[in-house]
């Protein structure tokens, strides 16, 4: 069912020195900050040959990313998230399995404008999991 992995997500304390470690230490392609507000997030973009990195910190009172920022104060991987290419099946599918879907069952937009849900990190080996819908892969 699943696809690509499409990203993997950090939660940061600060992200200017996170955009300059990537950029600078580790050399590579790292976009200016965009800030996410439906998601909470202000994210930057690493863009790696074969996959994304995306560098989170809390945007807004509400930040679904603040409460894991206070408990690790350093930053740490938040969630990793693959491409499936029928959301709404895939959700059915993981129901039926047993798995819990975040929140209300039903898609929401995420940060690259396109279809995603989130599942329980209990079912998945204590990772949250994002799954993206990219009708293309
Ligand atoms: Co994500």
């Amino acid at each position: 069912m699943i696809g690509r992995l499409n990203h993997v997500a950090i939660v940061v304390p600060d992200l200017e020195a996170a955009a300059t470690l990537y950029r600078n230490t580790l050399g590579a392609v790292v976009s200016e900050p965009v800030p996410v507000p439906e998601q909470g997030v202000t994210t930057i973009f690493v863009e790696l040959p074969n996959s994304k990195i995306e560098l989170l910190h809390p945007l807004g009172d509400h930040s679904p990313v603040a409460a894991f920022l206070e408990r690790n104060p350093r930053g740490g991987t938040h969630h990793i998230c693959y491409e499936v290419r029928d959301i709404r099946a895939a959700i059915e599918h993981l129901r039926a399995e047993g798995v819990e879907v975040i929140g209300d069952g039903k898609p929401s937009i995420g940060a690259h404008g396109l279809p995603v849900v989130f599942l329980h990190p209990r079912d998945f080996c204590g990772t949250l999991i994002e799954l993206e819908e990219v009708a293309s892969q």
